[in-house]
């Protein structure tokens, strides 16, 4: 119900995965939010059965020489576990909260923007010990074609949630809160669109070795 909200509520192509480089800072929050659950969490969960199923197929196959593997795929599914309990509150609560907050000025809990925040920061930890475990995504190391799969399809599946955090945490809730405390200077930062980057490329590369900063 919530996701069919979303979707009709800003035109937002399911289809549209190319049109990352657009300037969310001009989105309504109700398209951002359409555009992340289009984009990123369906993408996620259409990643997570497949990335599985490579891991177990590497795993069966070299795990007894590769310990680390066996590592890698319980933090992978440990991730997936606290990934999809996450995805599932922002399209149950976070998304419609915000939406709300645009459309008739409602209070938003600032303890939901925070949480939000942590568990994202949480999950940057998670990925940095998927990218040691797997070897910082070197296909060179491979030791089949499947394991070179798994490579790249965890190196794409960190990229996208590189972006699919920052348009969270630097767009969304940053817009949120702006409106929660200061409607007038949330409208002027928008039109000004110079305090956040146009494109996440910087952002991605800076993080590289780390995440969004902690909270509190
Ligand atoms: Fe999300
Ligand atoms: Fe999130």
């Amino acid at each position: 119900m919530v996701r069919a909200e979303l979707e009709t509520a800003d035109a937002v192509g399911a289809d549209d995965r190319e049109c990352e480089d657009r300037d969310w800072l001009d989105a309504s929050i109700g398209e951002l939010c359409a555009h992340i659950v289009a984009v990123h969490h369906d993408g996620l969960r259409e990643a997570f059965p497949r990335i599985e199923a490579l891991l177990a197929t590497v795993v069966r196959v070299h795990g007894a020489e590769h310990p680390e593997l066996r590592d890698l795929h319980d933090a992978f599914c440990q991730l997936r576990t606290e990934l999809e309990r996450h995805l599932e509150r922002e399209e149950t609560v976070l998304f419609p909260t915000c939406r709300e907050l645009e459309l008739t000025g409602a209070a938003i809990d600032e303890a939901l923007l925070a949480g939000h925040e942590r568990e994202h920061a949480t999950t940057g930890d998670a990925l940095g010990v998927l990218r040691v475990l797997a070897g910082d995504y070197d296909v060179g190391g491979a030791l089949c074609n499947t394991h070179r799969a798994l490579l790249e399809d965890l190196a794409a599946f960190e990229r996208d949630l590189h972006r699919h955090v920052h348009e969270e945490n630097n767009i969304l809730i940053r817009r949120a809160r702006q409106l929660a405390t200061d409607p007038e200077a949330a409208h002027r930062s928008a039109d000004a669109a110079d305090s956040l980057p146009r494109c996440c490329q910087a952002w991605i590369a800076e993080q590289s070795r780390g995440w969004a900063p902690r909270r509190g």
